[in-house]
């Protein structure tokens, strides 16, 4: 018994002079290991006389049940104020500045593509997503183009190795797919994205780029219609006091077809080096959608008429911030795009 007595003396007391969890655990193992002092005190119930055994075992018990408690508590004290310590040590001030994360932003084409869009909203016209991969019959037949129509000229393409099956040169076959689509719905939409052409890249023609088709038919739209949008589009985009000049031109797709130019934004018609002198900055083709792409889109051209334009915003985005060479939108030079 006094064996025990002492036991539970020096338990307490070593346990007291533990003074991190390293002690605690050196502790643990000296008086709960396998031949650690509890156990070795239990085994010895056997060898005590039969009178005191019981005595003697609940003691044991006792003893080991309050070492054990007086450990637990220990080590949740060591734990906590070992947490404290370190909160203390390696303390974050919330209050520091933080470090600048460099921030991204969209990409100058995207921006105008927005802004393009954005305008044609409110003029009541919806985006519409058309392919880029089409076939020759889309891209040209559909449009008034047979296969050895001379206009074909004008669209240098990239033909896979699928016979029939192209890189689109143009956003006009997206024509036929929107009408089809919403055939005999009234349409008017816009359709921007990327085209490709098998031209050699120079300061103002790249082998890929953004062109926004407009698109509206009806039963009484008209070349006024399309002479309104227009001039409102530009007035828009390029300042409320933009003069608008119609040219007669050609598509195979458009009757009559035309040119549109606006009075240059930085000469204002007087003639500098960004208007070749000319006073005038071409900014879209158009006319109105020719009698044969209607009825290939399924509308009766008795009874329905539309418009078309289609524009290059890489071009529009040229004349805006003066950029003078197209290379540079796909180049992902930072130096430039950091600028937009
Ligand atoms: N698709 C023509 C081009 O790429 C532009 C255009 C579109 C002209 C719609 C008239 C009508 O040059």
């Amino acid at each position: 018994m006094s064996d025990l007595a002492s036991l539970e003396q020096r338990g307490l007391s070593e346990l007291a002079a533990c003074a991190d969890e390293a002690a605690l655990r050196a502790w643990i193992t000296k008086f709960f290991g396998k031949q650690g002092e509890v156990a070795l005190a239990l085994r010895k119930v056997g060898e005590i006389a039969a009178a005191e055994r019981r005595a003697y075992g609940q003691e044991a018990n006792r003893i080991k049940e309050k070492l054990q408690a007086a450990h637990d508590e220990a080590q949740a004290r060591a734990k906590a104020s070992a947490l404290e310590a370190s909160l203390r040590e390696q303390g974050i001030d919330v209050t520091l500045p933080g470090r600048p994360v460099a921030r991204g932003r969209l990409h100058v084409a995207t921006q105008v593509l927005r802004d393009i869009q954005a305008i044609f909203a409110d003029l009541g016209f919806q985006v519409y997503q058309s392919r880029e991969v089409e076939d020759d019959l889309t891209n040209f037949e559909l449009l008034n183009m047979s296969p050895h129509h001379p206009a074909r000229d004008m669209w240098d393409t990239f033909h896979t190795t699928t016979p029939g099956v192209l890189l689109r040169t143009h956003t006009s076959p997206g024509q036929i797919h929107v009408m089809r689509e919403l055939c005999p719905e009234p349409i008017r939409v816009i359709l921007p994205g990327m085209c490709y052409r098998y031209e050699a890249i120079t300061t103002r023609s790249e082998i890929m780029f953004h062109q926004v088709e407009g698109l509206a038919i009806g039963e009484h739209v008209s070349m006024a219609d399309l002479k309104g949008t227009i001039i409102a589009f530009a007035q828009r985009m390029f300042g409320a006091e933009r003069k608008v000049r119609i040219r007669s031109s050609y598509f195979p797709f458009t009757e009559p077809s035309i040119e549109v130019d606006m009075d240059c934004i930085v000469c204002k018609g007087q003639g500098c080096s960004l208007c070749k002198r000319s006073g005038w900055l071409e900014i879209m083709g158009a006319g109105m959608v020719h009698p044969a792409v209607l009825k290939n889109g399924g509308y009766d051209p008795a009874r329905f008429s539309g418009f078309a334009f289609g524009m290059g915003p890489q071009r529009i985005t040229m004349l805006k911030y003066a950029i003078d060479d197209i290379r540079q939108f796909w180049a992902n030079d930072l130096r430039f795009l950091a600028q937009f």
